[in-house]
């Protein structure tokens, strides 16, 4: 059986490339993924996979099996691109100037649907429901929400979804049970001076010198608050202020992101930066206002279905590892905020990193996630079924 549903997925190659190269010549931004959301509708509707309405302005949401009483879980792609000029060079490369599939969503979307058509061809053999999430909006983490929103967990027990990770080979999935990606937080600061003469300091309230000191002191957040044995990054990104070199300026602004892997580190990291940026204010004068653009929270499997995963990854010939995780940000996240979830990271060997204008990817991979997942699909259904509805 496990070598079956391999060489299903293997006879699928063709259908994938081509699907996933016409996704990466038309990428469309987050929420604008309207001619998307068209195509993988008409690609579903051609299979003869049913369309559950959510009302959505993009995206897509299908159903197959349920034809017996049984749980439902879900498979989750995402379908948007990014604002990136491609210099891959490809003979498919994108159509459309200025917007490029640099993240590899064209990937995740074409094997979803590679997944759906295998396992509407074993629909009977289904104990239970699988509902297909084409996702809009990742980019923006706002795609998860909306979905959410709309009512698409309604009734699901588990949920499913991938990255391509350039930096591991085809053939190899990184399933890990624990946080696998960061909470990805963002900062806004203004630091309120007053402006004079640059010769004449005493007459003004210099913001250049408290952004400098909080620059220094957030350092000592990661440093000294934050468990050796964990992890969390602070990084400040932009400093803008001054118009010219004799001009002590009125103000300061910073950006920055903080990326956490542990919602306790993550709350602790904003408490501590709160403290510092209105401290250092306080110390030097200045009138200091924080602005935080909240991410997704972190990505944390289940232990359950993360080891599920294994076995199914070890049961197809497929090498599954322990993957360093990324303190990037995904808004899978926000699905596992709800339900039990896993997001694995599937090999693709791609010499360049995602949201590099030259990322690619080995579209050889296709069939590696569409048979790791349609096997995944039907042994979460077996096994909750199993549980009679408990979780596993
Ligand atoms: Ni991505």
């Amino acid at each position: 059986m496990k070598s079956e549903t391999a060489q299903n997925a293997t006879a699928l190659t063709e259908q994938l490339i081509q699907f996933r190269r016409h996704l990466h010549q038309h990428p469309e931004l987050s929420n604008q993924e309207f001619e998307t959301t068209k195509w993988v509708k008409a690609q579903l509707e051609t299979a003869g996979i049913r369309i559950v309405d959510y009302s959505l302005k993009t995206g897509v949401v299908a159903e197959i099996g349920g034809q017996k009483q049984g749980p439902i879980i879900a498979l989750r792609a995402d379908i948007d691109a990014l604002p990136i000029q491609e210099e891959t060079g490809l003979s498919y490369a994108s159509l459309v100037p200025g917007k490029m599939h640099a993240c590899g969503h064209d990937f995740h979307t074409a094997a979803l649907l590679g997944t759906a058509i295998l396992l509407k061809e074993q629909e009977h053999e289904l104990r239970g429901t699988v509902r297909l999430l084409f996702q809009p909006a990742e980019e923006k983490a706002q795609g998860a929400q909306q979905l959410i929103k709309a009512g698409a967990l309604n009734g699901v027990q588990a949920i499913f979804g991938m990255h391509n990770k350039p930096d591991l080979p085809v053939g190899t999935i990184g399933i890990t049970g624990g946080p696998l990606m960061a909470a990805a937080d963002g900062f806004i600061i203004e630091v309120e001076g007053l402006e004079s003469h640059a010769a004449v300091p005493d007459a003004g309230l210099d913001p250049i010198v408290t952004a400098a000191h909080i620059v220094t002191a957030l350092q000592s957040i990661v440093s000294r608050n934050v468990s050796p044995l964990q992890s969390a990054v602070v990084s400040v990104t932009q400093i803008h202020s001054g118009t010219t070199w004799n001009i002590i300026p009125g103000k300061a602004v910073l950006e920055g992101t903080i990326r956490t892997f542990d919602e306790h580190v993550r709350l602790r990291v904003l408490e501590r930066f709160q403290q510092v940026v209105e401290g250092v204010g306080v110390a030097f004068g200045a009138q200091v206002s924080l602005r935080w653009i909240e991410g997704p929270p972190p990505v944390v499997n289940d232990e359950a279905w993360a080891s599920v995963a294994k076995q199914t990854a070890d049961e197809l010939g497929f090498q599954s590892l322990e993957p360093v995780p990324s303190p990037a940000g995904e808004d899978f996240a926000f699905y596992q905020r709800v339900i039990p979830g896993l997001f694995v990271f599937m090999g693709t060997a791609g010499s360049r990193e995602w949201h590099h204008p030259a990322f690619d990817l080995d579209e050889q991979a296709l069939p590696v996630s569409v048979a790791f997942f349609s096997a995944l699909a039907k042994q979460a259904l077996e096994r909750l079924e199993e549980a009679g509805g408990n979780s596993i």
